[in-house]
């Protein structure tokens, strides 16, 4: 996000004219209130859902009564500066009182959750992660822009950049992984995907990167929960998707709800004022997250709402979301001298300049030309993104005796609920997709003409139903068993102590295996799941997590050979709950894992991964060989051949690691360093080269300085973090 100087100008002789309550105003984002239907407080419905006192039906009955409040006066009275929401002609309306109604006609920011697209859903980001694919990281996000803008949305809370370690937190479904590199290009794509076509005002949104920072690193997994570690840790691993993001320009960021160290990223100033604005030169704007402000005093941190507002004023927190805190006690500040005017004023200023950048108070409104068009449905290139989205995230975990692909000429039994169940393919975070453009993957594979016969079996809820499975088991020349988590069971709130497949569905496979039929396994997923008992047992699993509107299409195509699975994963698989958090890239230790005791091991699990980072294995096969390590004065050249050793066509994810062997910080055993996506056809072999400068093998230490130190550095290549070739080369800086 960059300004003109006469947009700069704008927004300073607007900043002139504004009274203390305008400029407070534009400090506040008003979520909408969920009135009528019901005579008490909707928060207090929430808990009486919450706590059972009203059962889901219930609820949905009392708020298909209700309707939501935007505070129309407020915005009237220039005391308010975003909304949330999602429908176009609501948009239109509140933006005509803030333009038209106000008196300086400050257009409205308006902001949604459009983590992994809006109505075209695209696979949710631990997903898309998956494909290593920049460009489609990018491509999506644009197109998740343009239907933002089409809805009246100017402001997408998106991307969530969380490196996540801890599969037991459910919001690990809504990043992109476990790797600073892979959260670092996925954050970089994502921003010039969302912000960089200003062609037209109706193709770019402000990003907001989220959440900052160090949420994924709750303690235990749980949602919201403190975080702790080092500020070379810190620095290593949570911050550099952001830095990334920074360096691309994104327009706004999200504080995070969690404190970090004892001091909640909402009122850290050090975060906030130091690293963000400071050294990362964020030009547009902080928000809290949704309530985080108020929260502050369950921290503990605050004694009340006027303190925890002061002090995230004060700390830099531009924009309150949710809680009329700064509405209801800035102004009282400034007057006492509390807050200084200039805090109210560069908060402002960098709201306005967001607003100005994104073309509001040229045009806000959405042409009704551009509601109708969506309401005859998507456009056919959209729905293609969404399948070739969701082709390229899908993992193969395993295929032995090469089961898949399967033949049109085989008697498919497909079993689970979950395989016909459209309303589960979009996952967490999606909420404007439409039934009618969602593929089931039933619907997928019955749309290919295949012999498929479905037999529910049960899910990731109830009970199963062992005679359905004998019916599918005797028709069969193959079974295909859909298993993994609904929806809700991952994103926010949503943290698990056993992240094994849910209810009774290992037990489904297990009774599916003794039929002695081949058994192939699809999993449908928000998070990494606890496979050992599936690793060993089952011969085929394909990965399909949660995939998008068109997950049906995608996963039936896997299934048939259509095409070739080439994901490799963005987080690593336990092998039980208790091991979490898993990660590749972890230290060494004293007494590396091994399987003598005195080791860094486990008496009762294993201590590596039962899937890896960075595995994912096709319908082809490939081999490297001669692997070469070349230093130049700034860089290190290194280059390999890479081999189609099978009878397919396939894209192999080629990836290279480093090692500091010997630093001044212990480091990790391998790090990724680039990565890029290779195309060959069977027997075809090509030089796959990596320029990887020096500096990059350099760390930040304790005190945030980087650096980059003489010594041995191991250099590894290879199609997962765990099988590489190796080389190893000696530098002085
Ligand atoms: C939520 C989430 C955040 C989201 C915000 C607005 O609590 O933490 O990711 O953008 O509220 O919906």
């Amino acid at each position: 996000m960059k300004l003109t100087q006469e947009q700069k100008k704008f927004v300073e002789d607007l900043l002139s004219r504004m009274t203390l309550d305008e400029k407070i105003g534009q400090m506040n984002q008003e979520s909408p209130s969920i009135v009528g239907g019901f005579d008490v407080p909707f928060s207090e419905l929430i808990e009486m859902l919450t706590d059972g006192r009203i059962s889901q039906e219930e609820f949905g009955r009392l708020m298909a009564t209700a309707k939501q409040d935007f505070h129309e006066d407020d915005i009237r009275a220039g005391l308010v500066s975003s909304v949330m929401c999602n429908d176009p002609r609501q948009n239109n309306a509140l933006q005509k009182i803030a333009v038209e109604e106000s008196r300086l006609g400050i257009p409205l920011i308006v902001g949604f959750d459009v983590i992994h697209g809006f109505r075209s859903v695209f696979p949710i980001a631990i997903a898309e992660a998956c494909s290593f694919d920049d460009a489609l990281f990018e491509d999506t996000a644009r197109m998740a822009a343009k239907e933002s803008r089409a809805h009246g949305i100017n402001w997408n809370f998106a991307p969530m950049i969380d490196a996540a370690r801890d599969a037991r937190w459910g919001r690990v479904s809504e990043g992109p992984g476990e790797d600073p590199l892979l959260g670092s290009r996925f954050a970089r794509a994502k921003i010039r995907g969302l912000q960089n076509d200003t062609s037209s005002l109706k193709n770019y949104v402000a990003a907001c990167t989220k959440h900052y920072v160090a949420y994924g690193a709750c303690e235990g997994g749980r949602d919201y929960n403190t975080t702790s570690m080092s500020d070379s840790q810190l620095y290593n691993v949570y911050l550099p998707a952001f830095r990334a993001a920074m360096e691309e320009g994104a327009a706004t960021v999200m504080a995070a709800f969690n404190d970090l160290n004892g001091i909640p990223c909402t009122v850290n100033e050090w975060l906030l004022r130091g690293i963000l604005k400071g050294e990362m030169g964020l030009e547009g704007f902080v928000v809290s997250d949704a309530n985080a402000i108020r929260e502050c005093v369950n921290h503990g941190i605050a004694a009340d709402d006027r303190d925890a507002g002061i002090q995230a004023a004060l700390a830099g927190m531009d924009m309150d979301m949710g809680t009329h805190i700064y509405k209801d006690y800035l102004k009282e500040a400034v007057q006492k001298g509390v807050v200084p005017m200039k805090v109210i004023d560069e908060a402002v200023r960098r709201i306005l300049s967001v607003k100005v950048w994104l073309g509001l108070f040229e045009n806000p409104y959405v042409p009704e030309a551009d509601i109708e068009a969506y309401e005859k449905g998507l456009p056919a290139e959209h729905i293609a993104l969404c399948k070739k989205a969701a082709g390229e995230s899908m993992v193969l975990l395993k295929n032995e005796g090469g089961v898949l692909p399967l033949s049109r000429k085989q008697k498919i039994s497909l079993v689970g609920t979950l395989a016909d169940n459209a309303e589960e393919v979009c996952g967490a975070w999606a909420m404007a997709w439409k039934k009618e453009d969602c593929v089931s993957i039933r619907a997928g594979l019955e749309a290919t003409g295949a012999d498929v016969s479905y037999y529910p079996c049960g899910g990731p809820e109830g009970e199963i139903d062992f005679d359905e499975a004998d019916r599918a088991c005797a028709d069969a020349d193959v079974i295909v068993a859909v298993v993994g988590e609904t929806d809700a069971m991952s994103g926010e709130a949503s943290s698990k102590t056993d992240i094994t497949l849910p209810g009774g569905q290992r037990e489904l496979l297990s009774y599916l295996l003794n039929s002695g039929k081949p058994v192939v396994t699809v999993l449908m997923n928000g998070r990494p799941l606890a496979l050992g008992w599936e690793a060993e047992a089952l011969p085929v699993i394909l990965e399909a997590w949660h995939l998008g509107i068109r997950m049906g299409d995608a996963v039936a195509a896997a299934l048939l050979g259509d095409i070739t699975p080439s994901g490799k994963l963005s987080s690593s698989f336990p092998a039980v709950s208790g091991q979490c958090p898993v990660y590749y890239n972890h230290p060494s230790t004293g007494r590396p894992g091994s399987k003598s005791k005195f080791t860094s091991r486990y008496l009762d699990a294993p201590w590596e991964a039962v899937f890896p980072f960075g595995h994912g294995l096709s319908y082809t096969s490939f081999a490297y060989r001669d692997l070469s390590v070349r230093e130049t004065e700034d860089n290190l050249e290194i280059s390999v051949y890479l081999k189609n050793t099978g009878e397919r066509e396939g894209t192999e994810i080629v990836q290279l690691y480093t090692r500091d062997v010997a630093a001044s910080l212990v480091r990790p055993v391998k790090e990724l360093k680039d990565y890029c996506r290779v195309s060959l056809t069977p027997g075809e072999e090509r030089e796959v080269r990596f320029t990887l400068p020096k500096k990059s093998l350099g760390f930040y230490n304790n005190d945030g300085c980087y650096c980059v130190e003489d010594g041995e550095f191991r250099v590894f290549v290879g199609g997962s973090s765990k099988d590489t070739l190796e080389q190893s080369v000696t530098l002085s800086f």
